[in-house]
């Protein structure tokens, strides 16, 4: 049996304030959470305190991007031994935010994926098509060069140190949940593409889905054999989601 995992995604959003009302009130209803590994991923300014109010709790936390380069001259990025220095467990790597907004190729991707490993940080590997490519019957081609890129790079055996999440993009914020049985398929394509090299590792790799998971779809999405828990980006900002989804897990 996989453990499942439910992560939250806090993108750019929140305040010192809002961020601890919302640990505080995480925190109280996380005894009622059995069966989920539960992490969050804060803005990078809001880590330190996210590690101060979560240390010592079954929670784990994350970051939602690195660079992929070490110390030095590159202003504006977060290297990853600063990340080790906030006791951060996880960190995200290709968002679609980040490959759309911020240029980030499959390249970059599996570069970062290294240098995540590299500091001992299990990455939130995320991959996932657009609606064009759905439309186009390019979804399984898309996500399999997104993994390929990454498996060429670092080795199958770097996925043993990872998390995959499938985030189909047309369903990011916008309301609109793959079905339960479109996700799974995914899910399925995904880990029989790794079986074929690692079967082993197939079975024992998380794979989360993300786009707009919420209280009402989560269980029935978690309850297909290859969905692992979650990445959930705006339900993650409310608590009372937020546990209700990792409840579901
Ligand atoms: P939403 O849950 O807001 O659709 O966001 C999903 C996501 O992008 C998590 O990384």
């Amino acid at each position: 049996m996989r453990q499942k995992l439910v992560a939250g995604n806090w993108k750019m959003n929140g305040s010192a304030a809002s961020i601890q009302t919302l640990l505080d009130g995480i925190q109280a209803g996380l005894a009622s959470v059995k069966n989920a590994e539960v992490v969050v991923c804060p803005p990078f300014v809001y880590l330190a305190q996210v590690a101060q109010a979560l240390a010592g709790t079954s929670m784990a936390w994350g970051a939602q991007n690195l660079s992929k380069e070490a110390l030095g001259a590159f202003t504006g990025e977060i290297a990853a031994q600063m990340l080790n220095d906030f006791q951060c467990k996880y960190v995200i790597i290709g968002h679609s935010e980040r490959r759309s907004f911020y240029g980030e190729t499959d390249q970059i991707v599996a570069e970062k994926y290294a240098t995540a490993l590299k500091h001992g940080l299990k990455p939130i590997l995320c991959v996932g098509e657009l609606l064009s490519e759905r439309e186009a019957d390019q979804t399984e081609a898309v996500i399999a060069r997104q993994l390929d890129a990454v498996i060429a790079l670092n080795g199958i055996d770097a996925l043993n140190q990872g998390v995959i999440a499938y985030e189909p993009v047309w369903a990011i914020g916008t309301g609109k949940t793959a079905s339960p049985e479109q996700a799974q398929a995914v899910h399925a394509f995904i880990r029989s593409r790794i079986a074929a090299q690692a079967p082993d590792l197939a079975q024992k790799l998380q794979i989360l889905y993300g786009g707009s998971m919420k209280p009402d779809n989560a269980a029935e999405l978690m309850a297909m054999p290859d969905i692992d828990g979650g990445l959930i980006g705006g339900a993650a900002l409310k608590a009372a989601d937020f546990l209700a989804i990792c409840q579901a897990a």
